[in-house]
């Protein structure tokens, strides 16, 4: 068991069959956001991403493309999937591809582990199989199909044909945990979360478990089995096992002590796969299941899951090109709810931009520091009266800090950010009442003066530290103009739980310019050239 406040926390591997769009980016920025509070907050903190390489849908895109299925897929990790993490300013820790041998090695190791302790049998299977979610279907799982596939069934995630499939296979005996994964269910409420997603999944075990096939002879892109070459595993089998041979598993038990088990941050697609297979994997193998799994909604277009297969992706350079890293990743994780789905749209953007980004946060920090500098010759003044008004700011930095460490804690990202949001509308309500430019004018007021800008400034310390897990580069510009950085130090050392105890920034802090954080953008432009 690692220690009680270490946070390993995980994105999905996601298939290299296409470039990303803004889906996957969006579960990696909230995870990232989650694992920077932490990693703020001196948990020790391990962030995990990576590729799904294995499986019939790689092999035939890399064929249809003309590539070996490796050729396609060392090419759309270096051309498309590294790159997504720096478009949109990803911290992660690790990033594994199912490719590497340490994991392909491992993936065998727990194989033969299952086979030995009799988990593994040879059936023979016949059921309908879809290719998008490498998944064998039951009939609840179809729907009639439209358009082109009228008249046949199809899957609800992907709208496309299901394949009757016939193979003789290897099965894992999943049946036998499903009382074991109800007790799970029932006695760790916060394991499947959100609520509804937890429902659903306790649905789905009561009406009962099927053993599960978990190797394909058909094709050999994959693992093979260490008992028998002529099979490859399962492709789903394969890519949940990244969890832990990333983490040691097989190799290394003294990180794997460390960093297990992990919170899991996926898409509601395959929550199934997560809250059910995954952990009935573990229990075989005797390892213990993970923290939680958290299964987020979907970004929408016309009302429909964004998708690869359905051609409706959005590039995430074409937000960040215009709207920055920052933008994208406080628009997605502020505008949705985490846990329900969301409709993304260029008009929201853009307006969330410019009221919330550009004048609710950027304008807030540029006034107070130019005022610093026509007041003040650039010096953080210090605090002289503390009147009802200063304090109350200082009790919502208080209370806004310890709000947004309890959601985040919930994996409530979109609260954690209101919480700390109410500190920046709060000071620029403060301002507006407190009226700087009008104490200017008497020199009678200097003492007043320098307490309503000493509180604007100690506001904007805390702002910079709790808002960087979010927008990281502009609280790092931030916080250098503020002149914290040279008497507080670097911004990521400063410990966020702690941020919003009132007082910190020394006085006689020296600030300097600010160009506009979120300068104006012409959104005309912007939606010009937005794929449509
Ligand atoms: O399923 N809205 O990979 P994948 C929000 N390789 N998130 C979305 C999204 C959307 N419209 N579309 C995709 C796989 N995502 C497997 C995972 S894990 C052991 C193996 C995100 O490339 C979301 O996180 O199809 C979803 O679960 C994931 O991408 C699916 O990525
Ligand atoms: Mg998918």
């Amino acid at each position: 068991m690692s220690a009680p406040n270490s946070f390993y926390v995980t994105t999905p591997i996601f298939y290299v069959n296409d470039v990303p769009h803004i889906g996957h980016a969006y579960t990696e920025v909230a995870t990232d956001v989650l694992a920077r509070w932490h990693r703020q907050s001196g948990d020790p903190t391990w962030l995990l991403t990576g590729t799904d390489e294995h499986g019939q849908k790689i092999l035939r895109t890399a064929t249809a493309n003309g590539a070996t299925p490796k050729e396609w897929a060392d090419r759309l990790v270096e051309s498309a999937w590294k790159p997504l993490l720096k478009t949109i300013d990803i911290r992660n820790d690790d990033f594994i591809r199912t490719t590497e041998p340490r994991h392909e090695d491992n993936v065998q190791k727990f194989l033969s582990l299952l086979h030995d302790k009799g988990f593994i049998y040879t059936g023979e299977y016949e059921g309908a199989y879809c290719v998008g979610c490498e998944e064998y279907k039951q009939s609840s799982d179809l729907v009639d199909g439209t358009g082109e596939y009228a008249g046949q069934q199809v899957c609800a995630i992907h709208s496309k044909p299901v394949e009757i499939l016939h193979e003789k296979n290897y099965f894992f005996k999943m049946s036998q945990f499903e009382q074991q994964l109800l007790d799970l269910y029932e006695a760790r409420p916060e394991f499947v979360q959100p609520e509804s997603a937890r429902n659903e999944v306790i649905q789905f075990v009561k009406q009962g478990l099927a053993d599960l096939s978990i190797s394909r002879g058909t094709f050999d892109w994959g693992i093979k089995l260490p008992w028998d070459e002529s099979h490859v595993v399962y492709v789903w089998f394969d890519a949940l096992l990244n969890y832990i041979t990333a983490a040691g598993y097989g190799s290394d038990s003294e990180k794997l002590e460390r960093l297990w088990p992990a919170t899991h941050i996926v898409g509601k697609d395959i929550l199934r796969f997560h809250a059910v297979i995954w952990p009935a994997m573990l229990m075989a193998a005797g390892i213990d299941v993970p923290h939680r799994v958290f299964g987020h909604g979907w970004l929408l277009v016309g009302g429909e899951k964004m998708s690869k297969s359905k051609l409706t992706g959005i590039a995430p350079t074409d937000i960040t090109d215009t709207f920055g890293s920052d933008a994208f990743r406080y628009y997605f994780l502020s505008a949705i709810a985490f846990g329900q789905d969301g409709s993304f749209s260029w008009e929201d953007l853009s307006a969330r931009y410019q009221a919330e980004l550009a004048n609710g946060f950027g304008n807030l920090a540029s006034r107070v520091l130019a005022m610093t500098q026509k007041y003040f010759d650039g010096v953080v003044p210090a605090a002289v009266d503390v009147q009802p008004a200063d304090q109350a700011i200082a009790d919502v930095a208080l209370a806004a800090i310890a709000q947004a460490d309890d959601a985040i804690d919930r994996l409530a990202i979109h609260e954690a950010i209101a919480s700390v949001w109410t500190l920046v509308d709060a000071l620029n309500g403060y301002i507006t009442e407190q009226a700087p430019w009008a104490l200017a004018k008497d020199p009678a007021n200097a003492d007043r003066l320098a307490t309503v800008l000493n509180t604007c400034a100690e506001g904007l310390r805390v702002l910079s530290v709790a808002l960087s897990p979010v927008i990281p580069k502009a609280t790092s510009i931030l916080w250098s103009a503020l002149g914290a950085e040279a008497k507080l130090g670097p911004l990521d050392d400063q410990p966020i739980r702690d941020a919003g105890r009132w007082g910190q920034l020394p006085n006689g802090t020296t600030v300097s310019s600010l160009e506009p954080l979120f300068p104006r953008i012409d959104t005309e432009a912007a939606t010009e050239t937005s794929p449509e």
